[in-house]
């Protein structure tokens, strides 16, 4: 029997050590409205989401928060399960690396790879950077401060040196490349892909996954002096929330392997090397695709907790509104590149494509429907060219929206659906339907019932990205719940002339400026 197709996007899981800020919000909401598009799309998914909540980085934390780090991470993890409700995201289920199923799935993988001769004991001594939990080649660090080496990140490295396992990761390169080759799909966008290829082709050393120097992690099997490293630790919860090593069970045959990992630029050799590799020598499928996207900067400067520039989204979806945020995120820049999260950039996008072009156009002809047709769905007549253009466009939306957004090209799709909000602004003043009120009304009706169908497709579409507005838009529509999804787009699940309509009332208010705000001024 032939079900639902599925479709299971996981986020990078988060290191408890720092508060939520604008970078994890940007990462979950682009899989969340992936995750709501999907659903509306008819497809059975699964969007995981969760904490990273072992290593030294985090044991550190821990230390200097003066807690135990059990403690401090039940703690911590909360912060991200609250963001998660708070900006709407519709994970179905939240990790933590500290679960018994996540440390059982970590210790079956690790017996795997050790039985299979992809693991063995040798000594490491090398260059670490616990901001990274990453190793670093020589040759890829430089002279700091202070006589201290830095990696690429940015990170300080320290010399580490002790017992430790070793995966045999140089013997995966040429099958790595044979990988990459046979699915193209796997590394997006394309430019990031040609990076990973060519730091492949340039060489891979064996990787040290096992720590004997601190203790905040998962025992290795049979040598418990040895933590797993917390990279190993980490991916795996990809897997452990399909229920593996149970690869019999139900989740694991329906979802695995994933459709999507998003990852920002920053941990991406980590999904698409280290990742891939593991998996193929424990004998199990990669998952089909790894997006890498940018970073966003504060006004023009890099984000970071010393220079004091961490954007807090609860506090920025309280001040512009969460749909109106969530809008701008995907809007703004292309997905993929780098972004500059600017004031002035958010209240443009806000105040122009959100509050004058989609809410005017929804206000007007709602107000005009409530009006002159009886708060009613107008009954339409033989329909012109004009509406039939509009129409068209509309319907041809979803389409567009499909192919973009199944290559995680936000801005692309919503650009495509406000050239839809733009048609339907001119057709407006093009018919004038407040003239026809009085010299036609019969065409009147034709062309606010073509408005309507028009505002129904782009609510409906614009469900995943501005989930709550679009609902109320569609209350106002007297579209019913079973009406919403991309099934009733099209023809046959047009609004029905005569259904009663409640009175609107407007979407997207204006942002207007604290500062400018008059009515918030008292005694001068
Ligand atoms: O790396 N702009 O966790 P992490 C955009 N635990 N995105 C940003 C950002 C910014 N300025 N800053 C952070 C880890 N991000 C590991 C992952 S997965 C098996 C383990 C986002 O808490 C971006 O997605 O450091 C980045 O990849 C993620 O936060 C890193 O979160
Ligand atoms: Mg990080």
């Amino acid at each position: 029997m032939v079900g639902p197709q599925p479709y299971y996007i996981t986020t990078p899981i988060y290191y408890v050590n720092d508060a939520p800020h604008i970078g994890h919000a940007y990462t979950t909401l682009a899989c969340d409205v992936l995750a709501r598009f999907m659903r509306l799309d008819g497809r059975r998914v699964k969007f995981l989401t969760g904490t990273d909540e072992h290593g030294q980085k985090v044991e550190k934390s821990a230390q200097a928060a003066g807690m135990d780090p059990q403690a401090f991470t039940d703690k911590v993890s909360l912060n991200f399960r609250d963001l998660a409700k708070t900006l709407n995201f519709s994970n179905d289920d939240f990790i933590r690396t500290t679960e018994e199923r996540h440390v059982r799935a970590c210790q079956a993988l690790w017996t795997r790879l050790k039985e299979a001769g992809e693991i063995y004991l040798g000594s490491y001594a090398g260059w670490y950077a616990v901001r990274d939990e990453a190793f670093y080649d020589e040759s890829e660090l430089r002279d700091g401060p202070g006589g201290k080496k830095i990696a690429p990140s940015g990170a300080e490295v320290e010399w580490v040196e002790e017992p430790s396992y070793f995966f045999r990761l140089s013997a995966w390169q040429e099958r790595l490349l044979a990988f990459y080759e046979q699915n193209p799909g796997f590394i997006g966008p394309a430019s990031r892909r040609n990076e990973v290829i060519s730091f492949v082709r340039s060489g891979l050393r064996d990787l040290s996954v096992s720590r004997t120097t601190f203790r905040w992690g998962i025992p290795v099997p049979n040598d418990p002096d040895h933590i797993m490293y917390v990279w190993l630790d980490a991916l795996t919860n990809y897997i452990t929330a399909v229920g593996y090593p149970d690869t019999e069970n139900k989740d694991y045959s329906t979802f695995w392997p994933a459709d999507l990992h998003m990852v920002g630029k920053d941990i991406l050799r980590f999904h698409a090397i280290f990742w891939p590799a593991f998996l193929m020598a424990a004998g199990l499928q990669p998952p089909k695709r790894v997006f890498a996207h940018g970073w966003w900067t504060n006004e023009g400067q890099k984000i970071s907790k010393s220079v004091g520039n961490v954007i807090d989204p609860v506090v920025l979806a309280d001040e512009y509104g969460l749909d109106q945020i969530r809008y701008f995120l995907l809007r703004e820049v292309p997905f993929g590149n780098d972004g500059d999260f600017s004031r002035t950039a958010a209240i443009n996008r806000i105040n122009s494509d959100l509050a004058n072009d989609f809410g005017n156009l929804a206000q007007r002809v709602l107000s005009m429907i409530h009006k002159n047709c009886e708060a009613a769905v107008p009954r339409p007549n033989a329909l012109k060219a004009a509406d039939e253009a509009l129409l068209t466009a509309a319907r041809e939306l979803f389409d567009r929206l499909r192919a973009d957004f199944g290559e995680q090209a936000f801005h692309r799709g919503l650009e495509a659906a406000w050239q839809v909000v733009g048609d339907a602004n001119r057709y407006v003043d093009e018919q004038a339907p407040w003239t026809l009120r009085k010299t036609d009304p019969a065409r009147m009706n034709t062309v606010l019932y073509t408005l309507a169908e028009t505002i129904r497709h782009l609510a409906i579409l614009t469900q995943p990205v501005m989930p709550e507005s679009c609902a109320r838009l569609l209350d106002q529509l007297a579209v019913a719940p079973e009406g919403r999804t991309f099934a009733s787009l099209g023809p046959d699940g047009a609004l029905a002339p005569g259904t009663a309509l409640p009175k609107p009332e407007p979407i997207f208010p204006r942002y207007i400026k604290p500062e400018d705000d008059d009515s918030q001024k008292t005694g001068r």
